[in-house]
């Protein structure tokens, strides 16, 4: 069941980054419900994850960043539910940074608590694709086929530190903490894509990643749905933490599917600090 839903998106995941490759891309005049400008390839790509997605039998419904409503299938068989982000970066691809899709697959309700698997593709210059379920898989894929290409998992303490969200409008314990890091010799790394950026420490074992409540934005920016929940279940999967300050992100609850939650990913020992400057 699971498996199909997998292979969908690692089926959209190539169409996605053949369309990434071939030409620049152009805003349109409209915007989602979360009220950002749209791409041509934002539009295109959630046509791809939706029309792939809704064929399958194990699908009861999609939910997405672009569209205004969970779309659920006339007479559905399947439970599961899956919400996704089908192109995370779009204020960075015109720089050809690396850009992802990100996923979570919910059994009948879009809750945290319902969350059984989620995952990312990255679009960089290899494309490759994470699956957290019981463990966390990386895959890569080599031109042909979707290769294994081992577990990922996290130390207890890591060297990166990155930062998301405008610095005028952190609260002073968060530039005390962020602060804090730096002058224990953690080292910057931020894109501006949560799945570059996450990617990267999860990749060398450790890390920070925050996006704080901020002055102009009290819920952070980051959309539970569709980034949040399924980032927290990938870093818990991975032996790290995720927290909106104080409480773990997959014990919230939400009221809006389009609601954005502050939000901290990282080692155990990054989250600890965290949740002292929070306290
Ligand atoms: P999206 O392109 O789907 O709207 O999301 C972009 C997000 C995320 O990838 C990133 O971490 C964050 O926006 C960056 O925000 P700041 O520029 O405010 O740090
Ligand atoms: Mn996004
Ligand atoms: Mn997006």
């Amino acid at each position: 069941m699971l498996y199909s839903i997998i292979t969908a998106i690692q089926k959209s995941a190539i169409c996605i980054d053949n369309l990434l490759k071939k030409d620049d891309f152009n805003y349109l005049n409209s915007k989602n419900s979360t009220g950002d400008i749209q791409l041509d390839i934002d539009v295109e790509a959630n046509r791809i994850f939706k029309d792939t997605l809704l064929c399958l039998e194990s699908i009861k419904g999609v939910c997405s960043e672009e569209e205004k409503e969970i779309i659920y299938k006339e007479n559905p068989s399947g439970v599961y539910i899956v919400a996704f982000d089908p192109l995370d970066g779009s204020s960075i691809v015109d720089s050809n940074l690396s850009v992802g899709s990100i996923f979570g697959i919910y059994n009948q309700e879009l809750n945290a608590k319902n969350l059984i698997a989620s995952g990312y593709v990255i679009y960089g210059p290899r494309l490759e694709m994470i699956v957290a379920q019981n463990d966390v898989h990386h895959y890569i894929y080599n031109g042909n086929e979707w290769k294994i290409n081992g577990n990922l998992t996290l130390s207890n303490k890591g060297k990166i530190n990155a930062p998301g969200g405008t610095q005028k409008n952190w609260s002073t314990k968060h530039k005390i903490l962020i602060e804090s890091l730096f002058l224990e010799g953690y080292r910057l790394r931020y894109s501006g894509g949560m799945v570059p950026d996450l990617h990267l420490i999860l990749r060398k074992g450790g890390g920070l990643f925050s996006y704080p409540p901020t002055s102009d934005m009290p819920n952070g920016k980051l959309r539970a749905l569709f980034e949040v929940f399924p980032f927290a279940f990938i870093f818990e999967k991975a032996g790290g933490e995720a927290i909106d300050g104080q409480n773990r992100l997959l014990d919230l609850e939400i009221d809006t599917i389009h609601q954005s939650l502050p939000c901290f990913f990282g080692s155990k020992d990054e989250i600890s600090r965290v949740k002292l400057a929070y306290k």
